[in-house]
C-alpha cells in the first residue's frame, strides 16, 4: 500500500522536533503518556502522512490551490489573473501585471449585470467581458473555480478582431447608405433624408427602450426603407401629376418589393432593413399597406421609421412641394397620433422635439 503524503515540509519538521521535545519531556518528568504524542507526532513526521489531516481534508484545499496555480502560465504573454471570492485580486502573471497595473479589484473588469462573483465561484460559471485598456481591447474570460474559491481571468487581445468587426460593420453601413440613396434619389429625395431618418430612427428607437445593439441596427437598416423603389418603374415613379389608381397601387408595391429584395439575408442588418422596407407604410390603426398590419403587429423598426420618414419628408422641399412648417407638421402628428402613428412614439418624438430638430439643422439639404 502506498501512503499519499500529505504534510507540508514545514509540518514534517515541526512535528519531528515537537516530538522530540515531548520524549524528552516524558522522561524528565516520567509522564509515561506524554510520550504516546511523541510517538505519534515522529511516526507522522516520519512518513509525511497525519490521518487526522486526511479525515478532516486539512490542506487539501491548499495542495489544490498550488495545483491550480502552478498551471498558471506565468510568463504568457497574455494576461493571466486571480481574484479571490471577494474580489480582491490575488496573483497576476507578468502580463497582466504590466497591461492590468492598475487593477486591484475584480469589478474594475468584471460585467456589471452578470451574476455575483460569488455565484460565479458556486457555480463554477464562466462569463465573458469586453474591456479597453488604451487603444487596445480585450476579451476576459472570467471562470469559477468553487475548489479554490477563486475566479481566474485570461484576458485575450482582440483589437485586432474588433477593428475588422467594425471594418464590417463600416461597410455594410456604406453599403447599406447608398442603396437606401438609389432608393430616394429614384424618388427624388436627397441623400441627407436618408441620414436624418438613420438619427431620427436611432433616437426613437433608444428613446422608447431598446437595446443598444437594436437601435444601431435600425439606425444603420432605416435609410434603405424605400429601397423598393427601384424596381417601380419610372412611368409611375418619375410622373410629374398626381398618380391615377392604378400607378398608386405600382407605387404601393415598393414596400413588399423592397422586403423581397432583402429577406433572404441572415445579416442582422439586412434582416432589419427587410422588416422596415415591409412596415414603413403600415399605420396603426390598420389602414396602411401593403398588409393593413395594426398596432403592435406593425413591427418596432417600422413604427420607428414611419415617423421618422414622414417628419423629414415633410420638412423637406420638393419638387412638387414646398417645406412645411414646422408647426403644421407637429398638428399633422398631433392629428395622426394613434392613427397613422405609435401614439407612444409620437410622444417620445415631441418629448425630444429639441433633438430632432437639432439633427435637421445638422443634416441641411444642400440647396
Ligand atoms: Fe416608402
Ligand atoms: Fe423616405
Amino acid at each position: 500500500m502506498t501512503i499519499k503524503n500529505n504534510l507540508f515540509k514545514h509540518e514534517k519538521h515541526l512535528r519531528t522536533i515537537v516530538g522530540i521535545l515531548l520524549i524528552a519531556s516524558a522522561i524528565y518528568f516520567d509522564i509515561w503518556w506524554i510520550s504516546i504524542f511523541a510517538i505519534t507526532l515522529l511516526i507522522t513526521s516520519s512518513y509525511e502522512y497525519c490521518p487526522i489531516h486526511d479525515a478532516l481534508g486539512i490542506n487539501e484545499n491548499e495542495a489544490k490551490r498550488n495545483y491550480y496555480l502552478s498551471q498558471f502560465p506565468l510568463f504568457n504573454p497574455e494576461p493571466v489573473l486571480l481574484f479571490k471570492e471577494d474580489g480582491r485580486l490575488d496573483f497576476a502573471n507578468n502580463a497582466g501585471k504590466k497591461i492590468f497595473k492598475d487593477v486591484k479589484l475584480l469589478e474594475e473588469l468584471y460585467p456589471k449585470q452578470c451574476k455575483t462573483a460569488h455565484d460565479l465561484v458556486k457555480e463554477k460559471a464562466s462569463i465573458f467581458n469586453k474591456v479597453k485598456i488604451g487603444d487596445l481591447t480585450y476579451m476576459i474570460h472570467f471562470k469559477g473555480v468553487s475548489e479554490i474559491g477563486s475566479i481566474l481571468a485570461f484576458a485575450f487581445n482582440v483589437s485586432d478582431l474588433v477593428k475588422i468587426n467594425e471594418e464590417i460593420i463600416n461597410t455594410q453601413k456604406d453599403i447599406v447608405y447608398k442603396m437606401g440613396e438609389i432608393g430616394e434619389t429614384r424618388s427624388k429625395e436627397t441623400g441627407n433624408h436618408v441620414k436624418r431618418v438613420a438619427e431620427y430612427s436611432y433616437l426613437l428607437a433608444i428613446e422608447s427602450g431598446l437595446s443598444q445593439e437594436d437601435s444601431d441596427t435600425l439606425k444603420i437598416a432605416s435609410p434603405m426603407h424605400d429601397i423598393g423603389k427601384v424596381g417601380i418603374p419610372d412611368a409611375v415613379l418619375k410622373k410629374p401629376g398626381k398618380l391615377d389608381l392604378d400607378e398608386w397601387k405600382i407605387m404601393q408595391t415598393h414596400a413588399e418589393l423592397g422586403y423581397e429584395m432583402l429577406k433572404g439575408s441572415e445579416r442582422p442588418i439586412l434582416k432589419a432593413a427587410a422588416i422596415v422596407a415591409k412596415d414603413h407604410h403600415e399605420k396603426w390603426d390598420g389602414s396602411g399597406y401593403p398588409n393593413r398590419t395594426i398596432g403592435e403587429d406593425i413591427h418596432i423598426y417600422g413604427r420607428i421609421t414611419a415617423i421618422a420618414d414622414v417628419f423629414d419628408a415633410l420638412g423637406s422641399k420638393r419638387v412638387y412641394k414646398d417645406a412645411w412648417e414646422l408647426e403644421k407638421i407637429l398638428d399633422l402628428f398631433k392629428e395622426e397620433r394613434g392613427k397613422h402613428f405609435d401614439p407612444n412614439l409620437v410622444d417620445i418624438m415631441f418629448e425630444n422635439l429639441d433633438k430632432f430638430l437639432e439633427i435637421r439643422d445638422s443634416y441641411q439639404d444642400i440647396a
